[in-house]
Formats: C-alpha cells, structure tokens, sequence
C-alpha cells in the first residue's frame, strides 16, 4: 500500500483542523513547486502549547502531517515543540512515500515559524524557556 494506516486515519479524520482567533503564535510554510501552504496556531499559557490547530491548503499528505504534528505538540512546553523534525513527523505517521517527504518539512516549517512569531510577540527568548 502506498500510504500507511495512519496516514490515512489523519487524512479522512485530522486532529485539531481549523484556525484559533486569538493565537498569540501564527506560523505559515509553504512548497513553491507544489503550491501548497500550511499555516499552524498556537495557544500558548505558562510557556506550554494549551492547544494548536492547522489550516492546510494542499496534499492529503500535508494534511496528515500537519494532523500528527499537532498531536505530538499539544500540551508540550514550547522549547520540546521547538525541536520537533519532520523526521519525527514522517515516522509517526510510520512512513511516507519517498515524493512526499517535503509534505512532512512542512510541519517543521509551519510550527517552527509559529514558534518564532510567539517568541517574537510574548518578548521571551528560546533559550529562557529551556
Ligand atoms: Fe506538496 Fe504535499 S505535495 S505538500
């Protein structure tokens, strides 16, 4: 099969979709090739992520990736979100066909950039929230 289960489960059923009026971190990745955009909220309270939507406008891969990335931040302090890979991404979703590993750089991207804009609007630096 050329998806896995769970990459199938996060597509006909993604976590965490839509958008969060009152983020204080907003993030935006996209893939100039392909066109696709992901943009990713962030709720953060007490340097931990209280909760984390997407909105993706492309593959059903990007939008697997970005289900399972919102997972695997929510309700972690920023500096763990900080470090997650798409690597990581990919292997939770036990694997993507070779041509969609840039679907999964996305949720890197997206949730790195929504990082920065947190950091950026709450004045914290990365490092004091080790
Ligand atoms: Fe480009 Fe999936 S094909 S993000």
């Amino acid at each position: 099969m050329l998806y896995s289960e769970k990459v199938m489960d996060h597509l006909h059923s993604p976590r965490n979709a839509g958008k969060i009026e009152d983020a204080n971190g907003v993030g935006e990745a996209g893939n100039v090739t392909c066109g696709d955009i992901m943009r990713m909220y962030l709720k953060v309270e007490d340097g931990v992520i209280e909760d984390v939507k997407f909105e993706t406008f492309g593959c059903g891969s990007a939008i697997a990736v970005s289900s399972i990335a919102t997972e695997m931040i929510k309700g972690k302090p920023v500096s763990e979100a900080a470090k997650l890979t798409n690597k990581a991404v990919v292997s939770a979703l036990d694997g993507l066909p070779p041509n969609k590993i840039h679907c999964s750089v996305l949720a890197e991207e997206a949730v790195k950039s929504a990082l920065e804009d947190y950091y950026k609007k709450s004045g914290e630096t990365p490092a004091q929230s080790e």
